[in-house]
């Protein structure tokens, strides 16, 4: 059987009170739309249609290759975003499923068992609902003494009675396409809203006797709606909850999850320990063994290697950090590379941008960087190398292998007796 997919994202979220498209604001870091496109991909349809309409650009470029795009010029509600996919599915006979562009949590084998029970039922209209203890908000289903679904009634449009009911449309539906398209027309917008919404159809199609089923989802949270912040956060909680999970299962330890966030597109090693109020965001690949945190945020495009360990107050941000390498307190590390077993003093501070542009650090293996050093870049730092406490190395004065600078700006330390000046140095600023 035949399967393709529409995807409605053509609102504004008025309740969300922003410049851009609802579907344009993330969880984990990733946008919501991205959410609903990955579950419609997994399941390999025949076409990908995407209504868009409010902040349409920003949400085509989000939306990136292999989706279909369909404007909706005004949003004239639900169903009729629908209706401007007709052309594009003329003469298409297979099923349409109809996702919601701010429902996000939606997994695939819920998808999965959805078009079963349609296949298996020869439903022309199946839809996907919920029970909800708090159902506030959403289209309540109503059902016929038969137990099938007799029309969706929206909350604005609801008696007390219908409020009463505590199973929810999810804003997903499998259809028969052919059978949408044929009566789609007969949508009217009598409603609180005067918007056409595809929810009708509901009524419509069992008015006509054709058969409508309904699924349930096992986990009510896989159909939360984003129609404000508040509920951006409530879904943010339950994401993080499931990436964190994944991870505990794979052996990281997160001392408290509750007061830890990670983005979803976090890699991190076992054995790590993430100690709390702890910020991992974007492309960050974090290996075995590491310490990070308390208060630690790595950003994006950092890799972590083994063993290495992160502190408090420590940002780092496009950089690679050696095995074994330390930079436990109050640090900034931007488009810095450091080799193993170095020691970053407390403190230090790569200045990466001139005002124009942002440049790179390199510091080599088992180097030590003495407390509030500041590390003007482009600049490198041999292997075994040494600053003193509160140097500022200059930009391309680049500090040779096993050699000590100290002071503003950094110089050569002139040894009076030898070796020992190394020795001082370090025992001065051990952290
Ligand atoms: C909708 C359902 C409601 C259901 C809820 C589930 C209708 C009328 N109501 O309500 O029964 O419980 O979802 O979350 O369908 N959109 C467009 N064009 C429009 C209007 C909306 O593309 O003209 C898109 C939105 O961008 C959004 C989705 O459709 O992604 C749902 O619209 P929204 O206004 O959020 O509907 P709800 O009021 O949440
Ligand atoms: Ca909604």
């Amino acid at each position: 059987m035949k399967l393709s997919c529409i995807i409605l994202a053509a609102g504004e979220g008025k309740r969300m009170k922003s410049e851009r498209a609802k579907v344009a604001h993330t969880l984990a870091g990733k946008p919501l739309i991205r959410y609903v496109l990955d579950v419609a991909r997994a399941l390999e349809p025949e076409k990908i249609v995407m209504v868009v309409g409010h902040d349409a650009e920003n949400v085509k470029t989000l939306a990136g290759e292999g989706v279909e795009f369909v404007t909706q010029a005004e949003q004239f509600g639900t169903g009729h975003a629908v209706l401007q996919t007709k052309q594009i599915f003329e003469g298409y006979d297979g099923d349409l499923l109809i996702l919601s562009g701010d429902v996000p949590l939606i997994a695939q084998e819920t998808l999965r068992r959805l078009m079963e029970t349609h296949r298996g039922s020869g439903a022309v209209c199946t839809l996907l609902t919920a029970v909800l203890k708090d159902p506030s908000g959403y289209g309540r289903v109503i059902r016929r003494v038969t137990g099938k679904p007799h029309k969706i009634v929206e909350e604005r449009d609801a008696s007390l009675f219908e409020k009463a009911v505590e199973e929810i449309n999810s804003g997903i539906y499998l259809f028969k396409a052919d059978q949408l398209f044929q009566v789609i027309d007969k949508l009217s917008a009598q409603n609180k809203q005067l918007e056409f919404y595809l929810t009708d159809m509901v009524s419509i199609l069992s008015g006509e006797a054709k058969i409508v089923e309904a699924v349930q989802v096992e986990d009510p949270n896989e159909v939360l709606g984003v129609n404000s912040r508040e509920d951006l956060a409530k879904l943010e909680r339950i994401v993080q909850q499931r990436i964190q999970r994944a991870h505990m299962l794979n052996g990281v330890t997160i001392i408290d999850p509750l007061n830890t966030y990670i983005e979803a597109s976090v890699q991190i090693g076992r054995d790590t320990i993430i100690y709390p109020f702890t910020v991992v965001e974007g492309e960050v690949r974090i290996g075995i063994n590491c310490r990070i945190g308390p208060f630690s945020h790595i950003r994006g495009n950092t890799v972590l290697e083994e063993k290495a360990e992160v502190g408090n107050f420590v940002e780092i941000k496009s950089s690679t950090i050696g095995r074994g390498t330390k930079a436990k307190h109050l640090s900034y590390l931007g488009d810095t590379t450091i080799g193993m077993e170095t020691n970053i003093g407390a403190g230090t501070i790569t200045a990466n941008y001139d005002g124009v542009k942002k440049n790179k650090t390199v510091i080599g293996d088992h180097a030590f960087i003495g407390s509030g050093t500041t590390l003007v870049a482009p600049v490198t730092v041999g292997n075994g190398a040494v600053t003193g406490a509160g140097a500022v190395v200059l930009k391309g004065r680049d500090v040779p292998d096993g050699a000590v600078v100290v002071g503003i700006p950094a110089v050569p330390l002139k040894r009076k007796k030898s070796s020992k000046a190394v020795g001082t140095e370090r025992g001065r600023m051990q952290s």
